[in-house]
Parts: structure tokens; sequence; C-alpha cells
């Protein structure tokens, strides 16, 4: 089978798609044909070597979207299942970007039944991303959070994720995404600095810092995206980062909300897996509006 790897650390050229074996999955694991699969800025992060460990095949792509193809034991998925999934983690071998993907049972969920393959591909990583920062905050209703980069994946995802969590919901993106940000559910808009203290929680997917912690009030609550990254405790303010975890059971109620429309996936363009390289080329250009989806 074909998958995109790098084997040395560097710019889109880094990315080469190789010939290899198809996988095998052990107990408590399935194999996935892959169907589509998204192109995330974890990815070009592992092509430039921000996750270290040089010198050997590393695989690239944590979203899948496919039809199962092959079990291994303990396992209730069956073959022709057609599913999601989180490949979770930054090195490995290979990774969804590729025909075929191995990954724990417990990383699957049942595919949306009212998007095709391609549209499904978006999901896994940053609407359980989205999900599991909100958890970190632990907002009841009525809360306001103001969410930064507002119209990326995690950002959107959170919008609408935390609107229909009755919180009230500030988005910090760009001027053109206004409309964007407001049809996903934010009740607020802003390209820029806020109130001091003026939120209960900032959701940073821009990576903004300790200046989106001013923003929160003196004990309200921040969530970063970038473990490790998170500014220190100041006025009380509680920090953390999401990171993220493969999660089927959450995965399966992301997808119950997008088949009840609840949760918008948002593709910009399909690159066919041969044309990986190009397609981090893209995505490096920057401004890119919805997901970026190889399919093989
Ligand atoms: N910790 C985890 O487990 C985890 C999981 C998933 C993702 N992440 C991280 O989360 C971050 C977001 O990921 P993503 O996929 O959502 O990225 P994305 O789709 O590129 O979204 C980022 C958004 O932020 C906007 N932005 C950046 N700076 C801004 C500013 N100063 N003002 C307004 N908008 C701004 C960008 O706009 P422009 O494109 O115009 O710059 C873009 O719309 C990434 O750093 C990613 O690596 C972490």
């Amino acid at each position: 089978m074909r998958a995109a790897v790098v084997t040395t650390f560097g710019g889109p050229e880094a990315v080469e798609v190789v010939e290899t074996g198809v996988p095998e999955p052990g107990a408590r694991e399935v194999r996935i044909k892959v169907a589509a699969t998204a192109l995330n800025p974890v990815d070009a992060g592992v092509r430039s070597g921000v996750f270290g460990r040089a010198g050997r095949r590393i695989g690239l792509g944590w979203d899948v979207a496919g039809t199962v193809d092959a079990t291994g034991a303990a396992t209730a998925w069956r073959a022709g299942d057609e599913v999601v999934a989180l490949d979770h983690g930054p090195v490995k071998s290979l990774g969804a970007h590729a025909e075929y993907v191995v990954v724990p049972a417990d990383a699957v969920a049942k595919a949306p039944e009212t998007v095709d393959a391609v549209h499904a591909a978006t999901l896994p990583l940053n609407a359980l991303t989205a999900a599991q920062a909100l958890d970190l905050l632990g907002l009841q209703r009525g809360q306001s959070l103001l969410v930064t980069g507002a119209a990326g994946a995690v950002g959107g995802f959170a919008v609408q994720l935390a609107a229909r969590d009755g919180l009230v919901v500030t988005a910090l993106a760009r001027e053109e995404d206004e409309e964007l940000v407001r049809s996903l559910g934010a009740a607020r808009f802003t390209t820029g600095a806020v109130g001091p203290g003026s939120v209960d929680a900032v959701l940073d997917a821009a990576v903004l810092g300790e200046a989106a912690q001013a923003w929160v009030r003196d004990g309200g609550a921040y969530a970063g995206v970038i473990p490790q990254a998170a500014p220190a405790p100041v006025r009380g303010v509680r920090t953390g980062a999401v990171e993220v975890s493969a999660d089927g059971a959450r995965l399966a109620e992301l997808v119950r909300l997008v088949d009840e429309g609840a949760l918008t996936l948002r593709v910009a363009e399909t690159y066919a897996l041969d044309d990986a390289a190009k397609a981090h080329a893209r995505l490096a250009e920057g401004g890119v509006r919805g997901r970026l989806v190889l399919v093989p």
C-alpha cells in the first residue's frame, strides 16, 4: 500500500509517499481501508520536526474515515462497517495518510450517515479536541466563553458545542470570518481585544497565550491547545491545555451531532494521497478555511 511519511524533517518537500506493507491488526485493533483522511496542523508539526526523533520513518495523519477491513481478536467491529477514527500519536511508523490504517477498536465510531467520507474525515481530531477542551473548562449554562481562532477547525467546533451547551460565546476571528462564526452560534464577535477580565473563560485555539488569559475574569478558566504551553495561573485564573485523547464513545456522540445538523464539517479542498506534499504546501501558505483532505 501507499503511505505518506517523513524520514527527514523539513518543509512540504519532506513528505514522501512510499510503498509499504499493509499493517495487520492485533487484539482489540481494527484495520480501516481509508476513504479520506484530513491534513491537520499537527501533521505539519510532525513533518517539520516539532516532535523530534529524526532518522526513522514517521507516518503522518490522525483523522480517518473509511471501512473496517480486518479486525483483531476481541472487537465488536466487523469488516464492512463504515467508521471514523482518531489515529492518535505524533510519532508512529504509519499514520492515517495511507491506504490502510490500524487503530485501537476503542478509538473508532460509526461514521455519520448524513455526510460523505471526505467530510467525515474532518471530524475526529478537532471535534474531540474542542469537546475535551470544553470539559477542562467545566462551564455552566449562561456563562461566557471567548473562543480564539474561532474560524479554525478546533475553534469552529468549540463555538458550536459551547453555544449548544447554553454558553454565551464570543468568537475571536479575522474580520472576513464574522459571518461564518456567527452562523456557528457565536453571540458576539471580535477581531482583537475584548475588555480585560470580561469573560468567564477562554478556549485559546489561536494560541494567543497570556493576552487571551488577560480577558478572563479573576477566578475564571483558560484552556489552551498546546500541552505544556499554557500560561501560568494569575488572579486565580485556572489554566491548562487540552491533550486530545482517542475516545470512540465520545466520537460517537459527536457523530450523532453531525447527523442532527448540530456540527458543521468544512472541507476546503481534496488532494490525491500521492499529492500529499502539495497539500502540505497549501496548508503552509495559510488562510485555509475548512480542512484539506487526502483521498487515497
Ligand atoms: N492539544 C491538542 O490535542 C490539539 C489537537 C488539535 C489541534 N491542536 C492545535 O490547535 C490549534 C488550532 O488547530 P486548528 O486545526 O483549529 O487550526 P486552524 O484550522 O488553522 O485554525 C486556527 C485559526 O486561528 C486563526 N488565527 C490565528 N491567529 C489569529 C489571530 N491573532 N486573530 C484571529 N484569528 C487568528 C487562524 O486564522 P488564519 O488562518 O487567517 O491565520 C485560523 O482561522 C493548532 O495549534 C493545533 O496544532 C491541538
